[in-house]
């Protein structure tokens, strides 16, 4: 069995639709229960949902062979994993956002508020910026507002939130997508299999507009 790790949500739906298209459909997958894991013997593999910053965990460490996670999450945590495929699915981008008026006083420390420090103290260290990073785990936006920071760093998909909380895009650090991604270990042994599963992916790469997504529960 290939274990693949699924992350849940939107990209998890995507992503085993995206799995399903390419011949590894696991109709268990399908069924309304709490079970975790999902397998279909007859292709030989066997599917999971976990939080989708947590996929990059399970594929490091073997637990999955292959998984699929944002490339913010490999940015941020630099996983030992090989990166075999960019799904173009998932598609927002890694931005620094702040009030409408906002003006970067260079005299002063920038505040960020950010779930991705490393990528965040990264941007700001190139330009050479004196930043204070403010590390939280959720609702970013919330802190410009109460003024716990000046600017955040973090995903912008629709740019709705943004909106409804009167902040706009300042400057984007870095585009963002899902990539299918590897053990290494499981690479050396088990190439065969994960090639082919990575080129049936390939092959509907960009093709998102007809992908039929299948919504499940998660
Ligand atoms: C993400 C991100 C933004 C929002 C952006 O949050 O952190 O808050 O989505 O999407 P939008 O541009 O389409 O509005 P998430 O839903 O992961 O929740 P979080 O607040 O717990 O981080």
């Amino acid at each position: 069995m290939i274990n693949i790790a699924l992350p849940k949500g939107r990209l998890g739906d995507r992503t085993y639709s995206m799995m399903a298209a390419a011949g590894y459909d696991c109709p268990a997958i399908l069924e309304k229960n709490r079970k975790l894991t999902f397998e279909n013997p007859e292709k030989g593999i066997r599917y999971f949902w976990v939080k989708p910053s947590d996929v990059s965990i399970y594929v490091e460490r073997g637990a999955a062979d292959i998984g699929v996670c944002g490339e913010d999450i490999l940015l941020e945590y630099e996983p030992e994993v090989y990166e075999l495929l960019d799904l173009g699915i998932g598609k927002c981008r890694m931005c620094v956002a702040g009030p409408k008026d906002f003006y970067d006083n260079e005299d002063r420390t920038l505040r960020i508020a950010t779930k991705f420090p490393h990528i965040a103290g990264a941007f700001y260290e190139k330009k050479g910026r004196d930043i204070d990073i403010i590390h939280l785990n959720g609702s970013i936006e919330i802190a410009p507002i109460l003024k716990l920071s000046d600017v955040i760093v973090d995903i912008v998909e629709t740019g709705n939130t943004l909106r409804e909380n009167n902040l706009d895009v300042l400057e984007t650090v870095v585009p963002i997508s899902a990539r299918l991604i590897s053990n290494k270990i499981s690479f050396q042994f088990r190439h065969e299999e994960i090639l082919r599963i990575r080129d049936g992916l390939a092959k509907l790469v960009g093709s998102d507009e007809d992908l039929k997504v299948i919504k499940l529960e998660h």
